[in-house]
């Protein structure tokens, strides 16, 4: 197949664009390129012939037209976002024009190239979103695909709206598309604004390791690669207009998360007195901060086949192993704006 992946020099894009090149699929890379991106993330298929990358924002309309008609691609796995819930709480405005102007305009030049290409029904829109759209769970219950929307942060609804933008243009316009919603994603090339990495690089630098108000917030923890694996068989063998949600079946508190951290870090680059542990310090919790997430996996399991294939406690290892064997990539990431600074405490 022939791919364009939009925001694939992010995290869990370039693990898209590395698994599907792997797989012999052409892929088109399509990144604006802003904070998050990072084109060493697509490093190890840069030269191959397979791939190509366009920096373009998702908005340039008459720059979507051009990329469509020159590639031609069979399907859009529309990934580009701005993606940290930390931020859009401080800056919502390019929440608000990336994730849902943005998406208006890419769907908006992908219905008028899938005309022009007559119709076919084999073409897909993939719209890849977050299990956060669905808002907050009690100590019970998992989210189904049937549950109702309820978003929280600007990023949570920012996502909804682009979400229900993708089923307006499927039903009225009859566009082929497919919709994913997944739980939190971790593992290689993490941006290190976000928990995971976050914990991993301040642990190693001796600094306080935040957990936003008691830990006790519950998230669905899904590996990345298990992820592009996942999203690679919806956008071939989905059934058009569905959607699926795609989980990790590894649910863990933030706190439980940040020991289990700690006790791998211990193991692999011990420190010369004591444990990773006693860095934890609890921190003003985010406002708003949902309490739990949990996916009910059984749609994608029954129709498609698929399931996580690394537990929690493997992809916390890998991921633990490949911090400390890339440095030289985390600590570019670093001097970035903002990375390193607790955001999102305005209310
Ligand atoms: N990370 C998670 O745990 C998670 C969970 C559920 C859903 N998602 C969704 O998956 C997608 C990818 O998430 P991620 O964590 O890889 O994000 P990321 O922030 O790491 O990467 C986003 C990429 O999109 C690009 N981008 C941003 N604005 C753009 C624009 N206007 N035009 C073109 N490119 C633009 C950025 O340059 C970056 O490379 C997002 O849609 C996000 O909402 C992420």
């Amino acid at each position: 197949m022939k791919l364009l992946v939009t925001g694939g020099a992010g995290f869990i894009g370039s693990a898209v664009v590395r698994l599907a090149v792997a797989r012999g699929h052409s892929v088109v890379n399509l990144d604006a390129l802003t904070y998050a991106a990072c084109l060493d993330n697509v490093a190890t298929v840069a030269d191959n012939p397979r791939y190509s990358f366009e920096q373009a924002d998702i908005r340039d309309r008459a720059a979507m037209d051009r990329i469509l008609a020159q590639h031609k691609p069979d399907a859009i796995m529309h990934l580009a976002a701005e993606s940290h819930v930390d931020r859009s709480i401080d800056g919502p405005g390019t929440f608000i024009e990336t994730n849902i102007t943005g998406t208006y305009t890419l769907l908006e030049a992908a219905r008028a190239y899938w005309v022009a290409q007559g119709r076919p029904t084999s073409f897909r829109f993939h719209h890849i979103s977050t299990d956060e759209v669905f808002g907050s769970l009690g100590s019970e219950g998992q989210f189904t695909e049937e549950t109702p929307y309820d978003p929280r942060s600007p990023y949570s609804a920012s996502k909804a709206a682009s979400d229900h933008l993708v089923q307006a243009w499927h039903h009225t316009y009859g566009l082929p598309i497919v919709l994913t919603n997944c739980s939190n994603n971790y593992g290689p090339y993490h941006f290190p604004e976000k928990l995971i990495p976050v914990i991993i690089l301040n642990a190693l630098a001796g600094k306080p390791l935040p957990i936003y108000g008691d830990g006790s917030n519950v998230r669905d923890w899904l590996y990345v690669e298990d992820h592009a694996d996942a999203l690679l068989l919806v956008v071939q063998q989905g059934a058009v207009g569905r959607s699926y949600n795609i989980g990790g079946e590894n649910e863990r508190s933030n706190l439980d998360l940040v020991r289990s951290l700690c006790g791998i870090l211990d193991e692999l680059r011990p420190k010369p007195q004591g444990s990773y542990a006693d860095q934890i310090t609890f921190v003003t919790d985010r406002p708003g901060h949902d309490a739990r997430y949990a996916i009910d996996p059984a749609r994608i399991s029954t129709e498609l086949g698929w399931r996580p294939s690394v537990t929690v406690e493997e992809g916390l290892r890998r991921t633990v192993e490949w911090y400390l064997a890339n440095e030289g990539w985390w600590r570019a990431l670093q001097e970035r704006s903002g990375v390193g600074e607790r955001l999102g405490v305005k209310s």
